[in-house]
């Protein structure tokens, strides 16, 4: 343990150099989803590697038919255990940029937050285990573990290159378990580890009605309307109590034990001040289950988007063409997206209205997870949090989804740590998002602390 104290201490006299560099990081507009943003895609990669390489690893730029990956390594831990560490340099698009109090990639500090797109998902969280990498290598001159970077630039938008990547370098990844900070604290004060997370399966559907936007009184009343009828399929995804109606959807979810239920009900939560924050004026969702288990641990559908016809100022009297609903279900253990896309498509077809055509595109998916949370790694992560954040982690799920934890489950057949830094309020995916800089510089001391602790057998 005593080697810990050269490493905080430097971790206390660089903190301030570390917010620079991280700064700098969320200056590139490495936006995955927009082609224009190829050049910062590029530079956000080879500033991963440089960062890496400066902390006294060895990295490099692995090009791919989409977007670089970064893979690092540091491997002199003889016999000690092999951690992998996954992150994603790529961010979501800013829009809408008018809801932006400073511009989202002009890093700024404001009352001890850091606000830019990135900060906390994910660059602002992946840049805190380099940083305690740095750390350890910097002062010990080397680190209890051996450690493997593998940090993306396609988590936005589906990983869709990084799949071939991993099953192309099973003997390179090996690895013991894997780690990953992308998710959030459970409340301000309440660290949390999280074992579960949803899947997901992301998929689009297009009603074509008239061959051209025709005029409704002339025509309108005479043929079907792309626009009045996906309203009706939309519709008829769900029963009065929010049940999804695709056939056999539910069919492999494993429910919830009362052990679970009980353990989530013990969360200190207000349902008020919940209900309050989002704006929302009731509590709403799936009969039977509470508003933690409906986001953690039951699956959804929603309608992401939806246009169609005329979307501009004042009135236009047509029948438009066609209507698109751009639609994700979060999935829960055991159900599987490859046979649940088909599914939702049959099921939407089934119920397309008379005189209209459907389209239906698939686009990704993936499977929920549930890890066991008392797992030897599991211990150590939670020693380790203890220690940095002054307070116990709670165990948790989330709804949200990080791809790749199922591939490494599959693949390398581990397990991984979700060791999320953010808070729920830091408006990941929305205007001003934001990290708090102390969140980030426990989250860099719980990461240089995790080390130690994964390579303690007891
Ligand atoms: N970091 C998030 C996932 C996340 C956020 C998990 C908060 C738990 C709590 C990640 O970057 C993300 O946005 N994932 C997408 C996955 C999709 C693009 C396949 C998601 O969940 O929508
Ligand atoms: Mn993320
Ligand atoms: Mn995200």
């Amino acid at each position: 343990m005593s080697s810990l104290e050269p490493v905080d201490r430097f971790l206390d006299q660089n903190g301030a150099r570390f917010v620079e560099e991280l700064k700098e990081f969320l200056r590139i507009a490495s936006v995955s989803a927009d082609p224009a943003r190829r050049p910062e895609i590029g530079r956000a990669a080879e500033f991963v590697s440089a960062q890496l390489t400066q902390a006294g690893l060895t990295a490099r730029v692995v090009e791919t038919d989409g977007h670089p990956i970064v893979y690092g390594e540091w491997l002199q831990a003889a016999g000690a255990p092999t951690v992998l560490v996954y992150g994603h340099y790529d961010v979501q698009p800013p829009d809408p940029l008018d809801q932006w109090t400073s511009p989202p990639f002009e890093p700024t500090v404001r009352d001890g937050l850091l606000y830019a797109r990135g900060a906390c998902d994910d660059k602002g969280q992946l840049f805190t285990h380099i940083k305690s990498a740095e750390a350890w290598l910097k002062t010990v001159g080397r680190l209890p573990v051996n450690v493997k970077f593998v940090i993306e630039g396609e988590e936005e938008v589906g990983s869709r290159n990084l799949d071939r990547f991993l099953a192309g370098n099973r003997d390179l990844l090996k690895c013991d378990v894997a780690v990953i900070s992308d998710t959030s604290q459970y409340a301000p004060g309440i660290p949390a580890i999280t074992y579960g997370l949803r899947g997901i399966l992301a998929c689009e559907v297009t009603l074509h009605g008239p061959n051209r936007d025709l005029h409704s009184g002339v025509f309108g009343g005479s043929v079907a309307n792309p626009c009045n009828g996906l309203a009706r399929l939309i519709a008829r995804l769900h029963d009065d109590q929010h049940r999804i109606q695709v056939p056999g959807f539910y069919d492999e979810v494993i429910p919830l034990t009362p052990k679970e239920r009980k353990a989530f009900a013990a969360l200190p939560f207000d349902e008020a001040d919940y209900l309050k924050d989002l704006g929302a004026t009731a509590a709403w969702g799936e009969t039977g289950f509470t508003t933690t288990e409906r986001r953690w641990a039951r699956p959804t559908c929603d309608v992401n988007g939806l246009f169609g016809g005329y979307s501009g100022p004042g009135p236009k009297t047509i029948v438009p063409a066609q209507a698109t609903a751009k639609i994700t279900c979060r999935l829960v253990p055991n159900q599987d997206p490859e046979k649940l896309m088909p599914a939702v498509e049959r099921f939407l077809t089934a119920n397309c209205p008379p005189g209209l055509r459907m389209e239906f595109k698939a686009f990704h998916g993936c499977t929920a997870l549930v890890f066991d949370s008392e797992s030897r790694f599991m211990h150590a992560a939670r020693r380790a949090v203890s220690s940095a954040f002054g307070a116990e982690p709670v165990m948790i799920r989330e709804g949200g989804s990080i791809p790749v934890v199922a591939t490494f489950r599959d693949l390398l057949g581990v397990d991984t740590l979700l060791l999320g830094w953010g808070q729920n309020s830091d408006n990941l995916h929305s205007p001003n998002e934001r990290f708090t800089l102390a969140d980030f510089h426990r989250g860099t001391r719980a990461s240089a602390h995790l080390w130690s602790e994964l390579a303690n057998r007891t």
